[in-house]
């Protein structure tokens, strides 16, 4: 579909990926674009460089209320992207407290299916649209040292494809999205190479215009999906060096 004229919600679009979503669909013609984070004050800045075409929400995508009533205010939406998630830096046996493991499941499963509930009927009723869903290359291998993180990326991987299938008969794109390493403030204390949130952005914007399904948008993500098909068992090791400290 077109991103020129297309109205689009981004969810955490106050800072990092979806900061950059947002700049991007912006500098790309989108019609109207939603910019959503818990603090709507934090998105003045983002905002103010073009006040006429970026509306900004207050959501937080755990709160099922404020997910439904944000579905009734931004009706018009054609691309739903579900970017908004959060990372414990934890191990599965760093502790015996679900609270972490909660949390992550709560934004980055939960979240994303509260949205998808609350706007696939919008985006029938506009003709179908897209989805995309900020999933990780940790949705299909564990990293030790992000564990209930990649658990929960698993989660929304299979919810990704649920989805795609149900929603195949009104016509409605569904991207998932697999990055690596990002430099954003999530990936701030994870040592790697990291690649520029803006590559991701456009890397999003070229799969929803040419309809393509998977994204792997930097170099980290590509190289570990091609290891994943071609040696499983020794990705899974490799990756599984990285150990929480
Ligand atoms: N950076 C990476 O290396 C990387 C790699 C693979 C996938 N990803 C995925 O890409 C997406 C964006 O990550 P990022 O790197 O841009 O992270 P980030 O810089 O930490 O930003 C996360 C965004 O999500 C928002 N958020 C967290 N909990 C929320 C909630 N309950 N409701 C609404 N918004 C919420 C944050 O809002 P506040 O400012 O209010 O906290 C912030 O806007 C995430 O889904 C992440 O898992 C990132």
């Amino acid at each position: 579909m077109k991103i020129e004229g297309s109205v689009a919600l981004v969810t955490g679009a106050n800072r990092g990926i979806g900061k950059s979503i947002v700049e991007a669909l912006r500098d790309r013609g989108a019609a109207r674009i939603y910019a959503t984070a818990r603090d709507v004050g934090a998105l003045a800045s983002l905002v103010a460089t073009d006040p006429e075409r970026i509306v900004p929400l207050a959501l937080d995508v755990t709160d099922r209320a404020a997910v439904r009533a944000a579905a009734e205010k931004a009706k018009d939406v054609t691309v739903l992207v579900n970017n908004a998630g959060t990372a414990q830096f934890t191990g599965f046996l760093s502790t015996d407290d679900p609270a972490a493991a909660q949390a992550d499941m709560d934004v980055n499963y939960f979240g994303t299916l509260s949205m998808i509930r609350a706007f696939a009927p919008k985006l029938k009723a506009n003709g179908g649209g897209a989805i995309v869903n900020l999933a990780s290359i940790a949705s299909f291998v564990n990293f030790p040292v992000l564990a209930s993180y990649s658990a929960s990326k698993a989660a929304n991987h299979s919810l990704t494809q649920g989805v795609r299938a149900e929603l195949k008969a009104q016509g409605t794109l569904v991207v998932g999205v697999y990055p690596g390493p990002i430099d954003t403030d999530m990936a701030k204390d994870f040592d790697a190479p990291k690649a520029p949130p803006e590559q991701v952005a456009t890397a999003i914007l070229d799969a929803v215009a040419s309809g393509t399904e998977d994204v792997f948008p930097d170099e980290t993500a590509a190289g570990l999906h091609a290891g994943l098909q071609s040696d499983p068992k020794g990705t899974e090791q490799q990756v599984g060096e990285m150990l929480p400290g």
